[in-house]
């Protein structure tokens, strides 16, 4: 694994907080026209990152364009930013409650994110076959190790990293929910994320220290802090969902989820340029290409 792309413990000094900013935010030092250095030389990785699918919930106004633009383009690497399964049938909110979860299988839920697995793995290293793709655990792919704490015989039968054979397919499993586990691509990092409460971002950007992009409130949101002593400014940033905006447990209450995406250019010195796509009425305009999906 490149020193730009492994994974770190939660809160170890080797995710080097923010450095991207010595790119510096001093007006007047980069002429405008005046190619800088990474620009004219060292060519960016391409990276996708993919939050909160929720499968079988996904929605398909905004993952079908997105996959049409996956296919289109020449990626480096693709980061499933976790929740890619929701696993309703074995959520502990329906314990008592069989009704809920009336007709779904465990089997059926795996069966499906196969399925999509096949033609996402398709999709993303269709033009680069070499493309590296990571899969993050999330929260509600953690509800497999709950349901395994409480069903202990059938230790086992059900861990998601075999049943969705994801070393076969050639995808890194980094365990953010369960182990803190980081992935990281030059000086930002990704989590699923920690916590939802309403100033999520600056929570997460304190918490770590460093960038950090994560799904998990299904919003955008941003918070930047400057670090005077060092001289650089770190932000952490939510990327939105991919999901259904009405999930059944949502009761059609009001939310700020927001359909969106990331796009990063990560240089070989560590720094990046991070876009946030959002997707309205089924459509976006690509930033690496400007064609409308
Ligand atoms: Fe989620
Ligand atoms: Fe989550």
């Amino acid at each position: 694994m490149s020193e730009t792309q492994r994974t770190a413990k939660r809160g170890e000094p080797g995710t080097r907080a923010g450095k991207h900013s010595t790119q510096r935010n001093t007006a007047g030092v980069i002429r405008r026209g005046t190619p800088s250095r990474a620009a004219s030389g060292d060519k960016p990785k391409l990276w996708i990152v993919l939050p909160d699918i929720h499968l079988p919930n996904e929605e398909p106004t905004v993952i079908n364009p997105l996959l049409r633009y996956l296919a289109s383009e020449r990626w480096d690497g693709a980061i499933i930013l976790g929740d890619l399964m929701d696993l309703n049938v074995i959520s502990s909110h329906n314990d008592k409650f069989p009704r809920l979860t009336q007709g779904q299988t465990f089997r059926a839920d795996i069966d499906y994110t196969n399925e999509w697995l096949d033609g996402f793995c398709r999709t993303a290293r269709k033009r680069n076959p070499a493309a590296k793709l990571v899969y993050l655990e999330g929260n509600h792919e953690y509800r497999v190790e709950r349901y395994l704490d409480a069903n202990p015989r059938l230790e086992g039968t059900m861990e998601l990293a075999e049943r969705l054979r994801l070393k076969e397919r050639g995808i890194d499993w980094v365990r953010s929910w369960s182990k803190g586990e980081v992935f990281t691509l030059g000086h930002a990092n990704f989590v699923h994320g920690d916590t939802c409460s309403v100033y999520h971002a600056a929570k997460m950007v304190k918490d770590y220290g460093a960038n950090v992009f994560y799904g998990h409130t299904h919003d955008v949101q941003e918070y930047s802090m400057h670090r005077k002593a060092r001289g650089v400014t770190i932000k952490g940033k939510s990327l939105g969902c991919l999901c259904k905006y009405d999930p059944e447990w949502f009761r059609g209450r009001a939310h700020r989820w927001q359909h969106a995406f990331g796009v990063f250019y990560v240089w070989p010195d560590g720094i990046f340029q991070e876009y946030t796509v959002h997707i309205q009425n089924g459509r976006f305009t690509a930033p690496t290409n400007g064609v409308v999906y």
